[in-house]
């Protein structure tokens, strides 16, 4: 693959396409046209999990429909609604150094490393990473300790202090914060599945929520006992790297914006 001196990853999350909520195909369509609206179409599309709401073969069958009009690569992980065999059969194998029965492997998009993380857990609603996963990722990070990499998940590894939400985190957390630690070539850790927008300090990097292309939302801090939110726009995160810059990351409102000239390179118009 050649050298591209300039990387747009787009993410989208938690689309939770269902057959009986024609709003969530809906809004995958908006966001799918969002990405292809963009004034620099982004290289390659990370969903990070979540992406049918029962894990059934013609929910995946509807969301790879969905997401046809992209015209450049979409990688997948599964979320805690998805169900892994159903998700491999309809995306089958993805990126390279894949890890047996998890949907968790590599994409070398040259200068950038982007390695998917399997946090999926069977009938579970909170995540895992497993020392077999872990100690995967720790050899994956070991043998390109230059690359500058972006890792994906679907459960992020953080507290929101939201008790609801955090009884449905990620398990295995600290030990993931020690692997990353060691690895200072980890730009961006960024997860989905509580369908807010965060950025967060983590274990020497940046961690990141992508909300969700539906269902977005803001809890109520104040109750952190409850689940109390006020519904959101969807957004998706654009990673946007450049040897100048390293890695910028855009949070975009889906929408259909018209591109406005602000600045016409030599002064403000
Ligand atoms: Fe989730």
């Amino acid at each position: 693959m050649p050298i591209l001196w300039r990387m747009l990853i787009a993410q989208l999350s938690d689309t939770h396409v269902d057959l009986s909520r024609p709003a969530k195909a809906e809004a995958l369509q908006q966001a799918v046209a969002h990405l292809n609206q963009l004034p620099l179409r982004p290289d390659a599309v990370i969903v990070s999990g979540d992406c049918a709401e029962h894990g059934m073969p013609e929910e995946y069958a509807l969301f790879r429909q969905l997401l046809t009009p992209l015209p450049m690569p979409v990688y997948v992980i599964p979320g805690n609604h998805d169900q892994r065999a159903e998700l491999s059969r309809a995306f089958g194998p993805q990126g390279t150094r894949a890890l047996d029965v998890f949907i968790q492997y590599v994409v070398e998009y040259a200068p950038l490393r982007l390695i998917a993380l399997d946090t999926h857990v069977p009938g579970e609603s909170g995540g895992l990473l497993c020392e077999q996963r872990l100690s995967r990722l720790q050899d994956r990070l070991s043998e390109a300790s230059q690359t500058p990499t972006l890792i994906f998940m679907h459960h992020p590894p953080l507290v929101t202090g939201v008790q609801p939400i955090d009884r449905i985190g990620l398990q295995g957390a600290g030990a993931f914060a020690e692997i990353v630690r060691q690895h200072p070539q980890v730009r961006r850790v960024v997860a989905g599945h509580i369908h807010m927008s965060t950025v967060q300090h983590f274990a020497g990097t940046v961690l990141m929520t992508c909300s969700a292309t539906e269902s977005a939302s803001l809890p109520d801090l104040g109750q952190p006992a409850k689940m109390l939110v006020q519904p959101q726009p969807a957004s998706c995160l654009l990673h946007h790297w450049t040897p100048a810059d390293e890695l910028l990351t855009y949070t975009s409102v889906i929408g259909q914006y018209p591109l406005v000239m602000q600045h016409d390179g030599v002064q403000w118009v």
